[in-house]
């Protein structure tokens, strides 16, 4: 049987994970195009502060993910756990190195070449992360298509 808390649980994580990849990813953008040194600094830390959140939301994701799978095997739920395993290695050989030498690095000049080829590579590698994260998303919304009309239905027959 289905545990709708689980499910609640999957969505809240998998959604937050969508959420602080897409924050990271604007902000730096803003902050690299009209900041100052003192901004980038400060949106370097607060990236390194970030990520645990977001490797927690990931690993929530992930292992809700694979109890609401249970035995399935179906193509979808394949695509999805790859699609993570991608994001988890680019996360853990890519993202955090690149956020953790930054965060580093932005004590001095921040318009080195390292610094610029550290922070392209981690917009282009974050933006991949981000599209396989919305293309799980928009997976696992396909999964549950064909329950919602029933769902909106029953909570609508409870309300007083
Ligand atoms: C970060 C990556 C992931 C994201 C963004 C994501 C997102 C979602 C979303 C939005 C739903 C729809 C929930 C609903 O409409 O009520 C869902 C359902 C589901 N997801 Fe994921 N998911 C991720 C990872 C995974 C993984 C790794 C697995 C399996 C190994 C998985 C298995 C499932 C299953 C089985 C459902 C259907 C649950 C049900 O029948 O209610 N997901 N997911």
């Amino acid at each position: 049987m289905l545990n709708p808390l689980l499910v609640r649980l999957h969505v809240a994580a998998s959604a937050s994970a969508i959420t602080l990849i897409a924050t990271f990813l604007a902000s730096s953008g803003i902050t690299e195009l009209t900041g100052g040194a003192g901004d980038i600094r400060v949106l370097r830390h607060g990236v390194v502060l970030g990520l645990p959140l977001l490797v927690a939301c990931l690993a929530t994701a992930g292992l809700t993910g694979r109890h609401l799978a249970g035995d399935s095997r179906s193509a979808i739920v394949r695509r999805k756990q790859r699609r993570l395993q991608v994001a988890a290695a680019v996360g853990v050989l890519v993202l955090v190195p690149c956020a953790l030498i930054l965060n580093h690095l932005a004590a001095g000049p921040t318009t080195s070449r390292a610094f610029t080829a550290l922070e392209v590579t981690e917009f282009l590698f974050g933006t991949v992360n981000l599209s396989l994260l919305v293309a799980n998303f928009r997976d696992g919304r396909r999964m549950t298509r064909h329950r919602r009309p029933a769902q909106v239905a029953e909570r609508a027959g409870r309300t007083p």
